[in-house]
């Protein structure tokens, strides 16, 4: 696996050229969304200047070229993630977009009173509100598996006793996006598919990160976001099973998803399309095969070494300094750890750690993350600052997050 030469990757990322506040920008965000390089936003562009037209209906030589890279540019994410061939991938705005997509559809479908929908406590809002809002909807009871004692993975009993209660659906982050923690996905994929239930994974912070192998992890869904994987917002992959997206009926309704419509009904289009309703994403779709052929180049298997790297370079540095509370499994534990590094410093609020970070030109995050059953019911914080790292970050990005540490703590006076 070759090393990802850093320098040579920023050069793609026109954002590096700025300056903040007259220091250059380092970009420690990207578990909240990647920068994207030049191949990307020429794409975008590309496809406004020379071939824009809309998808699946002209005849004419740009609505077919137009249709041409939309469906290639599925196959090439099909292929980043070992689906096959684009036909059970949905394109889909995000994340959030793809759950609540399989929330309307198959679980709508399949989920009635008194039946149990299970995810963890290690789960982003997107994979526990429309759990909730289906709950809802339908009389069934959401659970949770809870976390060890350290709260750093997921407890062995508690996935056990919460899969014997036979639920319809466990829906399952495969990466934390607060902890870092990876989830062996597979192994507990098998064991939910033994009781009976489906399997939803949350990629959003492990396929652009590591390689991720859908045949291999066995999974009935898999969703994640374009953008925190070089592409742009506004574009979302759902991928599910053939049989799966063949049996669940559509989401929206309108253009595209149909192959007849008569006064009183319709017959819905072939699958994936029968998901996509109205004019998609076209560049989007686009521009994140433009994005995937990168990530490609450079290699899954040498991010996710890169990654590791910098994260236990990150945590070796961050735990020799006082004061600094760090979260997830220890450093020994890095091959179960991705490229988030969340922390707490005694005494600092940590929107006035990512503003002092700020001042430096530094970008991280401070916040609920979106996980707040996580955060402040069970680590019991209000916040926590959080560095998450990507192709594009180096030593030198870690070293000026702990001098900003440092300066944090001067301007707080905390020893
Ligand atoms: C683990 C996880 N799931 C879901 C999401 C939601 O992603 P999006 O906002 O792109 O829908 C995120 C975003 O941070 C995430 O980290």
């Amino acid at each position: 696996m070759a090393a990802i030469d850093v320098e040579k990757v920023k050069n793609d990322f026109p954002i590096f050229d700025i300056k903040v506040g007259g220091k250059p920008l380092v970009y420690l965000d990207s578990a909240a969304t990647s920068q994207k390089p030049r191949k990307v936003i020429n794409a975008i562009s590309k496809y406004y200047k020379r071939y824009n037209a809309n998808i699946h209906r002209g005849v004419y030589k740009i609505a077919e070229q137009a249709t041409e890279e939309y469906i290639k540019s599925k196959k090439k994410v099909a292929k980043l993630v070992n689906a096959d061939s684009g036909e059970n991938l949905v394109y889909t705005r995000n994340t959030t977009e793809s759950i609540n997509m399989v929330s309307y559809t198959w679980a709508e479908q399949n989920v009635g009173s008194g039946d149990h929908i299970l995810v963890t406590d290690m789960e982003h809002h997107s994979n526990i509100v429309p759990w909730q809002m289906l709950a809802k909807r339908k009389g069934a009871i959401l659970d949770y598996i809870s976390l060890n004692n350290e709260h750093s993975e997921l407890d062995e009993e508690s996935i056990e006793t919460q899969l014997a209660k036979n639920p319809k659906l466990l829906a399952i982050t495969h990466c934390s996006n607060v902890l870092g923690t990876i989830v062996d996905v597979k192994s507990i994929t098998r064991k939910a598919h033994q009781t009976g239930a489906k399997v939803l994974v949350d990629g959003a912070q492990s396929v652009p990160h590591m390689p991720v192998d859908i045949a291999d992890i066995g999974c009935d869904f898999l969703a994640f976001s374009g953008h925190k994987m070089l592409g742009p917002t506004g574009i979302g992959v759902l991928y599910a099973k053939h049989d799966i997206l063949e049996e669940s009926q559509p989401f929206l309704g309108g253009g595209d998803m149909i192959k007849t419509v008569e006064r009183q009904d319709f017959t819905p289009n072939d699958v994936p399309w029968k998901f996509e309703a109205g004019t998609p994403n076209i560049e989007g779709g686009i521009a994140l095969g433009v994005a995937v052929d990168y990530l490609r180049k450079i290699g899954m298997g040498s991010i996710r070494e890169h990654e590791k790297m910098l994260t236990r370079y990150a945590l070796e540095k961050l735990s020799g300094i006082d004061k600094v509370n760090l979260f997830g499994l220890p450093v020994e534990r890095i091959e179960s750890r991705g490229g988030v590094v969340p922390f707490a410093i005694n005494g600092i609020h940590p929107h006035d750690v990512a503003t002092i970070f700020d001042s430096e030109g530094i970008a991280i995050r401070a916040g609920h993350h979106c996980a707040m059953p996580l955060v402040v019911e069970i680590l019991k914080e209000p916040a926590l600052s959080r560095i998450s790292f990507y192709l594009y970050n180096n030593e030198r990005d870690v070293d000026a997050a702990v001098a900003a540490i440092n300066k944090a703590k001067s301007i707080f006076k905390i020893q």
